[in-house]
């Protein structure tokens, strides 16, 4: 069989004059216990059916006739093609993809098996390695973060899609294994989030693993689960871990955050910006991004940093620089986003004012030092899911969001765009590894290349260019 290789070449000089940084992305997102720690939108807007009998339970038939499928209800298939629609005009570096590859159909023969969050974003990742060649059986790996409508769109265009909004755990096991175990089809490539279908695989299967050339592994507990095989000695066919990709650092952390930071407080408070004291702490790519957002919005700002070149920074960017101390007192709301421990302690908290809000944007979640506000003279009050007053003997309230933990994970969804970032790499992955020659990759766990990296940003790059230049 002839290899394909996808050339960006010209597009890299003609693009020459944006930099390119490699960068780290991490992509923790933690839904439930059945599966992962990625990205979901995880909106759905038809889940309000009476319908309480098991898809399992039910024989469907798609326009075509097929029934090779198992999703909640395929009558909702027109939904999910608008919702899938929607996603593709956020996702232009995949749509470039497809039109660029399209002809050379990379992915001819290519058989995937795959795990993923199924919503509107997935979709447009599916059907583009349909697009370029590939067969699909598709399963979710999260039981509570499928599109019901949307799982029933790609079944009307002949994907077999096993999964529903609110599987049970023994539904979820069930859907894998009608992935993987069908007559006269056997994948030849692996796409998973959280590695259970590959442990699904290597239980039951492990026959199967002659002919796959490759797995495609998207969250880091699955990439880890895939470093232990490899040290165990038992990984037999290449991995490529893309949990790292070359935009973390700005993407995640500077533009998510700035996405992210208004929605989060809103849906949890409904506060008005306009006019609020907020003082961020730390002005890493973080807190820039908060800030940016905040002073947008017309709050009034200030930040707090040790860090002499990021505080000088903040004042060229036109914060005022403080200490927490100097502003405890009269700020609505208190974002962290240091990275550090205790950063607001139980003192400064008992300094805040009626109803003020507290919250922490950083990685981990003892910015804020909750524990001291779990004791007798304090009265914790559930408002909302994620909100929390903790009340003092006078009375006073402070609004606790998400207890301490990361705001925009359990408050806010991820933009399209960013997932988008997420399914590109993972097709560029199974493009690279499909078409490996014999012996690139040996049984072992590897990054991206860098690239592939770069074709990455460019594909992305083209895709905000052309938005920019049609209008
Ligand atoms: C995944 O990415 C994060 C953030 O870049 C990093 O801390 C972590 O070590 C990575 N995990 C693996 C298994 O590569
Ligand atoms: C949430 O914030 C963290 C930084 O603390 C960032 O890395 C991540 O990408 C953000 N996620 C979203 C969905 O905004
Ligand atoms: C805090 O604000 C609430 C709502 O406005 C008010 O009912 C309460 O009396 C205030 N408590 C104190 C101690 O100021």
């Amino acid at each position: 069989r002839q290899r394909v290789q996808i050339q960006f070449v010209e597009d890299k000089q003609e693009f020459s004059r944006f930099p390119t940084k490699a960068g780290r992305r991490s992509l923790s997102r933690s839904i439930s216990q059945s599966s992962t720690d990625s990205y979901s939108s995880a909106a759905s807007y038809t889940d309000s059916s009476d319908d309480e009998t098991s898809p399992r339970d039910k024989t469907q038939l798609n326009s075509k006739g097929t029934s090779d499928f198992c999703v909640k209800n395929i009558k909702q298939a027109e939904f999910g093609r608008r919702e899938i629609e929607i996603a593709e005009q956020d996702m232009s570096a995949l749509i470039s993809l497809r039109k660029r590859a399209q002809g050379e159909k990379p992915l001819a023969g290519a058989k995937i098996v795959g795990c993923t969050h199924i919503t509107a974003q997935t979709a447009v990742l599916i059907e583009t390695l349909v697009a370029l060649g590939a067969q699909c059986r598709w399963t979710a790996c999260n039981i509570y973060s499928t599109q019901n409508e949307v799982a029933a769109a790609l079944s009307e265009i002949g994907v077999a899609v096993f999964a529903w909004k609110g599987e049970s755990e023994d539904d979820f096991w069930w859907c894998i294994d009608k992935c993987v175990n069908m007559e006269g089809w056997q994948p030849n490539m692996i796409l998973d989030d959280g590695g259970d279908l590959t442990h699904w695989v290597y239980k039951k299967y492990p026959n199967v693993f002659k002919k796959i050339r490759g797995i495609v592994e998207e969250s880091v507990t699955g990439v880890h689960r895939l470093y232990q095989l490899s040290k165990a000695g038992k990984l037999c066919v290449p991995a490529m871990n893309v949990n790292d990709s070359v935009t973390k650092q700005k993407f995640d952390n500077l533009y998510c955050c700035r996405e992210s930071i208004l929605d989060g407080l809103k849906r949890t408070t409904d506060v008005m910006f306009g006019g609020k004291q907020v003082v961020v702490c730390g002005y890493g790519e973080v807190g820039k991004g908060c800030t940016a957002a905040l002073k947008a919005m017309g709050s009034i700002v200030y930040v707090t940093e040790i860090d002499p070149i990021c505080a000088l920074q903040a004042c060229m960017d036109g914060f005022r620089v403080v200490k927490l101390n100097e502003v405890i007192r009269q700020v609505d709301v208190i974002i962290t986003c240091t990275g550090n421990k205790n950063v607001v302690t139980r003192d400064q908290l008992d300094r805040m004012k009626n109803g003020s809000i507290v919250c922490n944007m950083g990685h981990s979640n003892t910015e804020i030092d909750v524990a001291s506000l779990r004791t007798p003279e304090l009265t914790w009050e559930r408002v909302r899911s994620q909100v929390d007053h903790v009340i003092w003997p006078d009375g006073k309230r402070v609004i606790l969001l998400a207890e301490g933990r990361l705001l925009n994970l359990s408050c806010s969804t991820v933009p399209t765009f960013v997932l988008s970032i997420t399914a590109t790499t993972q097709a560029l992955a199974l493009i690279e590894l499909y078409n490996a020659p014999e012996g690139r990759y040996k049984q072992d766990v590897y990054l991206l290349p860098k690239k592939m990296g770069e074709s990455l940003l460019y594909l992305h790059l083209f895709g905000a260019l052309h938005e920019n230049t049609e209008k």
